[in-house]
């Protein structure tokens, strides 16, 4: 059976969350590993929307805290799916942090998951297609082609000589 592509937009999710006292470390900021709880949940809640299956997070890239959220600010968050493959999706999410009530936004980091749809018997299922549409969805899915490459090889999963895209932004072929 054949799945109909599904562009980004149609799964994308945003979604706002108030730092409050119990997400905190001692400097009263919000904890990495709460906030990566949220952006785990944001993200599988857009791959489940893109798939239409359960999913499970298979893996997360370079997640790096550029900036501190603080007590009593807003974070927002919006996960995007850049490209599926057979089973498995990839999603950018970006965060930014809000100066409550103030408005001011400041970028606070950004992360690629991979989530891989599961059947009721537990097994990697298919996945629709993404067919991207703005300038900026077609650089994310083409791109997501060489860092599934790099996590794949990274992971152990993909023998570097078959990682034949990823190899070209460094060799000339
Ligand atoms: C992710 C998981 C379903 C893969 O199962 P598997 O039996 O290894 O299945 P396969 O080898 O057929 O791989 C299935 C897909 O997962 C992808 N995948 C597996 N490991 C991956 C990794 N580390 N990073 C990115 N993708 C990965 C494969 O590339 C494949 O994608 P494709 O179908 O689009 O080509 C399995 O390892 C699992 O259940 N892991 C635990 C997930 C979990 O509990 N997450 C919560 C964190 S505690």
């Amino acid at each position: 059976m054949t799945l109909s592509k599904k562009t980004p937009k149609e799964s994308q999710v945003i979604k706002t969350e108030l730092v409050l006292p119990n997400d905190t470390n001692t400097f009263n900021n919000l904890m990495g590993g709460r906030l990566l709880h949220l952006m785990d949940i944001c993200s599988a809640i857009c791959a489940q929307r893109h798939s239409g299956s359960v999913v499970v997070t298979a893996s997360v890239d370079n997640v790096s805290f550029s900036q501190p959220i603080a007590l009593g600010e807003v974070v927002n968050m919006k996960a995007t799916v850049t490209r599926a493959f057979k089973s498995s999706m990839e999603v950018f999410i970006e965060v930014t942090a809000e100066d409550a009530p103030g408005g001011v936004l400041k970028p606070s980091n950004s992360a690629y998951f991979t989530f891989v749809a599961v059947g009721d018997d537990n097994k990697p299922r298919p996945v629709p297609e993404v067919e991207p549409e703005t300038e900026e969805e077609k650089a994310q899915h083409a791109g997501a082609l060489r860092r599934r490459q790099l996590r794949l090889v990274l992971a152990g999963r993909m023998k570097p000589d078959e990682a034949k895209e990823l190899k070209s932004i460094f060799f000339d072929e």
